[in-house]
């Protein structure tokens, strides 16, 4: 991940980034930052890149060529494979949040362009911005403070930056939730003693624990939050009605990823934040979100603005979409068809899930395939893998590779060996592109494994 920052005070940017873990990470060559003077593209011998406002008005305005030149001296060098956005930062924006620092952690380059006196003329913004975004409802002198919160909370969800990879995911807002309350040495601290609970040792109780106080925080301190969290829940217990069906969907909502974009009763319409891919199930195989965005805009006639706007921003953005729910699979298909957005594709295929024990080898049919992109197979694979594993009481070992699938089947018998939780059933789960016959070799081989009979492996075919 590289930053840009476009400023009048390189310095202020530089020294706040090149300290703590995103200096560290500036040093392990897991991000860059440069800052760009704008005052070294003004085009007068007194360096100034301000003037008054046209039209009168209190203060001075930062004038579009200088600016236009900095960009153009940053964006030039950015390789024209890499995705990049080029960010206002301004009161005027979008609120910055833990979401939207997850899609711009997955650009290549990121530019940021600070304000300072009243602003910058507007034409320049109109010519180079991609989105403008705001820290909060107030009004700073200048936008490097406000470059260097993005900065910071961008860089510590680019891989590597944090050490401890699992904290991002577990830490406030994810899932919509507030962290838990924390401790640490002494048991004892003017006469609070943690909760008993933390220092039970029983993993299971703590992790209930601070779910509950995770939701009880969030409902006394934000209780808009509260409000999303419980939407997803209800989504979550939808889709959970047709478990198998909804895998990709529910490990997306597990994860943090999913946007809940629009529902109707039976009908949920969520969105990959990660890669735009849009995931939509019906559980009544009716299809009343799908026509919205696909049909004409009479059906949305009777709409509040609100909603018709919304549609229209989907349709626009809309390329990819998994869908569930194909009972009525001829109507689904000519609403599919009927849309006008170049370029969609969907997939609705069913699949077959296979378990084997030692000797049988059972079908289990009806899981849809998310088949259109190597990237959504691999997180819902990878996601689905792990919900599973747990499931069953086992520890995601870090050693073991998901995806490739003779690696994967070799490492996690290896790792159920050495688990040595002989009583339970113990999956398997691998990618059926993978090598079968490697797969029961490896099984075979495991002859050290006492309850080799209680082995259950789940293939996730992928056509
Ligand atoms: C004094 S402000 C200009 C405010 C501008 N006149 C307005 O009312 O929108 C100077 C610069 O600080 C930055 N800035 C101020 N408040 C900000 C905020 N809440 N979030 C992000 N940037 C901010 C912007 O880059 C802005 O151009």
């Amino acid at each position: 991940m590289n930053f840009h920052v476009l400023t009048l005070f390189p310095e202020m940017v530089l020294n706040g980034v090149n300290t703590s873990i995103t200096g560290r990470a500036i040093r392990n060559n897991k991000i860059s930052i440069e800052a760009v003077n704008i005052r070294d593209y003004s085009n007068n011998k007194h360096n100034k890149v301000d003037d008054y406002t046209y039209g009168g008005g209190a203060g001075m305005l930062m004038q579009a060529e200088p600016v236009y030149q900095a960009y153009k001296s940053v964006a030039d060098k950015i390789p024209e494979n890499h995705t990049k956005r080029v960010i206002y930062v301004t009161p005027q924006g979008e609120q910055f949040t833990q979401k939207k620092a997850a899609k711009l952690s997955k650009y290549d380059d990121l530019v940021f362009l600070c304000g300072h006196y009243e602003g910058i003329d507007e034409r320049v913004l109109e010519e180079v911005v991609t989105d403008y975004i705001s820290i909060g409802d107030y009004v700073l002198t200048g936008g490097e403070l406000a470059t260097m919160v993005m900065i910071d909370a961008v860089s510590r969800l680019v891989p590597g930056v944090l050490h401890n990879e699992v904290s991002a995911e577990t830490e406030s807002f994810h899932k919509n939730l507030l962290e838990y309350p924390q401790y640490s040495r002494p048991e004892v601290w003017h006469d609070k003693k943690v909760p008993d609970i933390i220092l039970s040792g029983n993993e299971k109780e703590v992790e209930k624990w601070r779910l509950n106080q995770s939701i009880k925080r969030t409902k006394e301190r934000r209780y808009d939050l509260y409000e999303k969290y419980k939407q997803y829940e209800m989504c979550l217990d939808k889709l959970k009605e047709d478990k198998l069906n909804h895998s990709d969907m529910i490990s997306l909502i597990d994860t943090g990823r999913a946007e809940i974009v629009l529902k109707a009763e039976g009908e949920y319409l969520l969105k990959d934040i990660q890669t735009n891919i849009y995931f939509y199930c019906s559980l009544n195989d009716k299809y009343t979100i799908l026509q919205l965005v696909f049909d004409c805009v009479s059906k949305t006639a009777n709409l509040q603005e609100k909603t018709l706007n919304k549609i229209k921003n989907i349709r626009k953005e809309l390329e990819k979409i998994v869908v569930h729910g194909s009972k009525a699979k001829k109507k689904l298909e000519e609403i599919l068809s009927n849309s006008n957005i170049k370029n969609l594709t969907y997939t609705m295929e069913e699949f077959e899930q296979y378990v084997y024990t030692q000797n049988i080898r059972l079908s289990i049919k009806g899981m849809k395939h998310p088949r259109i992109s190597g990237n959504v197979v691999e997180n819902a694979q990878d996601q689905l893998a792990k919900i599973q594993l747990k499931k069953y009481g086992l520890d995601i070992c870090s050693d073991i590779e998901i995806f490739d699938g003779e690696n994967f089947a070799k490492m996690t018998i290896t790792a159920i060996i050495n688990s040595q939780k002989d009583e339970k059933l113990l999956p398997i789960i691998w990618n059926k592109s993978a090598n079968n016959a490697i797969i029961k070799e490896t099984i075979k081989n495991a002859n050290g494994y006492k309850s080799k009979e209680n082995i259950i492996v789940f293939s996730l075919s992928l056509a």
